[in-house]
C-alpha cells in the first residue's frame, strides 16, 4: 500500500482544521508549511492590490522562501493542503513542491476557498511538476470526516492502482 506524507499551509486555520482531520485518518503526522516571514494581516488583506499576497500571486515567479520541514523519504503518495489565493496555490506551496524531490511521486490536492474550486491549482502545479501525478485537487469546505475519509481512501486506491499498472 501506498506509503503516505501529508504537508498543508495554511494562513487563517480553515485548511489546516481539515488537514488535522486527514491526519487522524490516515495516522499520519501533519507537516506545516511555513513561510520564512509570516504573513501578517495586512498582507493578505486581498482587497488591497498592493498587499504582498497580491503582489506574489501576481508574479508567477514569485517564491517566498519557506522553513525547513521534516518531510519523510520514503513516501509514495503526497497529502498537500492550502487555501486557494486567487483560485490557485500560494506561491509558497510553489517555493515547496519546486524545492521537494516530488519525482514519480503522486500528490492529491486538498484546498479551502471563499467559493473558488480546486481545479486551476491542480493544472498550475502539474505544469511545475510534470514528472509528478496529480491525482486529484479537491475543494474539501464543509467536508465531514466521512467525506474526508472516502476521498483519502480514493486517492489511496488510485495511487496503488497507478504503482500497480507499473508493476512497481
Ligand atoms: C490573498 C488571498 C486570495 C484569496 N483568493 C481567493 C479566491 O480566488 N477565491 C476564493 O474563493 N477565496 C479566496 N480567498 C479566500 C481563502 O481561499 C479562504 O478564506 C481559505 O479558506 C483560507 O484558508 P486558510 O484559513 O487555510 O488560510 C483568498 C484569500 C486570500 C488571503
Amino acid at each position: 500500500m501506498a506509503r503516505l506524507a501529508l504537508v498543508v499551509f495554511s494562513q487563517t486555520g480553515i485548511t489546516f482544521r481539515q488537514g488535522e482531520v486527514l491526519s487522524d485518518i490516515l495516522r499520519i503526522p501533519l507537516i506545516r508549511l511555513e513561510p520564512q516571514q509570516p504573513y501578517t494581516t495586512a498582507d493578505i488583506d486581498w482587497h488591497n492590490d498592493k498587499c504582498r499576497a497580491n503582489r506574489e500571486m501576481g508574479d508567477e515567479y514569485s517564491r517566498p522562501g519557506i522553513k525547513p520541514l521534516p518531510l519523510p523519504e520514503d513516501f509514495d503518495l503526497l497529502f498537500l493542503g492550502f487555501p486557494l489565493w486567487w483560485g490557485t496555490a500560494p506561491r509558497v506551496v510553489d517555493t515547496f513542491v519546486e524545492a521537494s524531490d516530488l519525482k514519480h511521486k503522486k500528490i492529491a490536492l486538498f484546498a479551502t476557498s471563499g467559493s473558488s474550486p480546486a481545479d486551476q491549482s491542480a493544472r498550475d502545479l502539474q505544469k511545475l511538476l510534470p514528472e509528478t501525478k496529480i491525482l486529484d485537487a479537491q475543494r474539501v469546505n464543509g467536508f465531514s470526516r466521512k467525506k474526508l475519509e472516502e476521498w483519502a481512501e480514493k486517492m489511496i486506491s488510485e495511487a496503488d492502482n497507478e504503482a500497480d499498472q507499473k508493476g512497481s
